[in-house]
């Protein structure tokens, strides 16, 4: 049993700004499933939200956030997060993140971030992106673990898993509930730690995982918001899952975004013959809100009975595009598109959860002891449907706030200083090596497929009800398997993609009305009685 001041779960943009942050007041462990940089954050391409033009306003921003969440934002958080935001960004360009310059305006000096470069997305009324080319999360990525690494109270604990929080109530006690520490299965041993501290921090990022098409890696399996919903904490919103309208249709590309930034530097939509549609969609075309766009590709797919549409950007200067997009027009061209001259093409796939562990704009949970930050949190910022490039904002900023208000909930960082509970090791029993993967592997291509079919992008009350009763078996097969074998990394990902899947379906099946991301058949207009977050909690 090892313990630390703070353990982090999760080395994305959120786990890794609040653990510099926090190693100036303790030790800390940060615990990751993969290697370290392996992340969402690294993947993301189009930038991050801020103002930073005096031709914007946070009122600006604040608003297209608003109108992007159909209603359901919490107006006060969304101030705060697009307020923060540009001190959150220098200290990003002061770690050493390299973001896109341009000629220098002597008329803007806002921020001291004037001379960057700014694009633009859907939704956005003002060019406010600020993006490293089409690579804006590896280079955040970059310079977080490197200035890591240079930390000697921060303990990063590589392909190490995290498998429950520990809690109170767990022990048996009946006092008020709180977190204790973490079960931690390290992947090359197969052995379960124990880590304790009362102040865990999830920043274990989404859950594209659970949909057969993603653009998300393979760590997004949903396992920070598995664990809390065991544990007991709130959880809001699932049902709010956005598909990015333009990922690579390739059948050897997986899952590779084509940057809704290709859209904001003036690529349109067509269908196979060239004919541009998203006109007749909305006023704003190409550049409307996501759940619009990828709504829209999905009707056109369905109603001319192609497999996927075409992003066009082919009347721009093509060193324009090579410059602008390498990393896209380099992908692209190994699989034989040349996006200078070809149309690329495109489908929807899940992308972001804008649902999660409800917090306060602080990362604090409903568990006492437990914080989660970034993309596992619903902090209220996205509401109903989240605005483009809004999410690495809304980490950094709340990967901030929540070290500021651990600091003012501990002020004493000494461990002797601290309730010490009794806490259990992990006991495997006489679990048996799992020697049937196929039941896995079989399962968990049935969880992402059903969810595709039944739980996407147009929903109706029946093919939710079907997914949840199919859920409801799978998950009590999966019981089965989690307390008669030894755990591995894929067993645990499976019982927490079944959970979240649940998780997703249920907050679908209360939602009786259409909005933001969750449209259905059945219930096709936003209703004002419904006007409030959906939550859930195990009783
Ligand atoms: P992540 O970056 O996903 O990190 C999660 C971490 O938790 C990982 O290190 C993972 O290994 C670890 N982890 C998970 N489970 C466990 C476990 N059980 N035990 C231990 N460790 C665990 N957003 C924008 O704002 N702008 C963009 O341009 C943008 N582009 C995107 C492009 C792509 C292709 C994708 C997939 C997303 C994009 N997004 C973008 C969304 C954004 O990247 C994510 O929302 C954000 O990076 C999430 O950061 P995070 O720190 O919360 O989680
Ligand atoms: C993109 O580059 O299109 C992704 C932006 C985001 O998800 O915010």
């Amino acid at each position: 049993m090892i313990q630390y001041d703070y353990v982090v779960i999760g080395s994305g943009i959120a786990g890794l700004s609040f653990a510099l942050k926090a190693a100036a007041h303790g030790e800390v462990a940060v615990v990751t499933k993969a290697n370290k940089a392996e992340s969402n954050t690294v993947y993301a391409q189009g930038g991050i939200a801020c103002v930073t033009s005096t031709e914007d306003s946070f009122e600006l921003h604040v608003r297209d956030t608003l109108s992007a969440g159909a209603g359901l934002c919490d107006e006060a958080v969304t101030r705060i997060i697009v307020t923060e935001g540009p001190a959150r960004i220098r200290e990003l360009i002061e770690l050493g993140v390299q973001f896109d310059a341009r000629e220098g305006d002597p008329d803007s000096e806002m921020n001291g971030t004037s001379e960057l470069d700014l694009t633009k997305e859907g939704g956005h009324s003002k060019r406010r992106i600020l993006h490293s080319r089409d690579i804006t999360g590896k280079e955040i990525e970059r310079a977080l673990v490197a200035a890591l690494e240079k930390h000697p109270r921060v303990h990063v604990l590589e392909h190490h898993i995290a498998v429950d929080l520990i809690t109170l109530s767990k022990l048996g006690f009946a006092s008020e509930d709180r977190a204790l520490g973490v079960y931690v299965l390290n992947e090359a041993s197969g052995e379960v730690i124990t880590l304790r501290s009362d102040r865990i921090v999830l920043a274990t990022g989404g859950c594209g995982k659970v949909y057969l098409y993603t653009t998300n890696p393979p760590i997004a399996t949903g396992d920070g918001l598995a664990m809390a919903w065991r544990a007991g904490a709130r959880i809001a919103n699932m049902e709010f899952i956005q598909f990015h309208p333009t990922c690579l249709y390739h059948p050897e590309a997986g899952s590779f975004l084509i940057s809704e930034a290709v859209r904001g530097e003036g690529a349109i939509l067509v269908d196979k013959k060239g004919n541009r549609f998203m006109d007749r969609y909305d006023v704003r075309g190409e550049l409307a809100p996501r759940d619009i766009v990828a709504r829209a590709i999905d009707a056109e797919m369905k109603r001319t009975g192609a497999r996927c549409v075409y992003l066009d950007i082919t009347h721009k200067p093509p060193e324009f595009v090579r410059e602008r997009f390498p990393n896209i027009a380099s992908t692209c061209l190994s699989y034989g598109i040349d996006i200078t001259k070809q149309k690329i093409p495109v489908v929807p796939a899940a992308h972001y959860q804008c649902g999660g562990v409800q917090t306060d704009v602080d990362g604090a949970t409903s568990l006492r002891g437990l914080y989660a930050i970034g993309e596992v949190a619903c902090t209220g910022l996205h509401g109903a449907n989240r605005l483009a490039s809004n999410s690495l904002l809304e980490a950094v900023v709340t990967a901030h706030r929540c070290n500021e208000a651990l600091l003012r909930a501990f002020p004493h960082t000494l461990p002797s200083e601290r309730v010490h509970f009794p806490l259990r090791e992990w006991v495997s029993g006489d679990a048996q090596n799992l020697d049937e993967m196929v039941v896995i592997y079989h399962n968990w291509d049935e969880i992402r497929r059903l969810m595709w079919d039944y739980v996407g992008i147009v929903r109706t009350t029946k093919r939710l009800q079907r997914a949840a009763t199919r859920l409801r078996n799978l998950d009590r097969e999966i019981q089965e398997f989690y307390w008669n074998f030894k755990i591995t990394t894929d067993l645990l990902e499976l019982r927490n993609l079944c959970t979240v899947a649940a998780l997703i379906v249920d907050s679908a099946l209360q939602r009786q009305e259409s909005r933001g991301l969750h449209y259905t058949l059945d219930f096709p207009e936003p209703s004002d009685s419904l006007q409030h977050p959906t939550l859930l909690r195990r009783l």
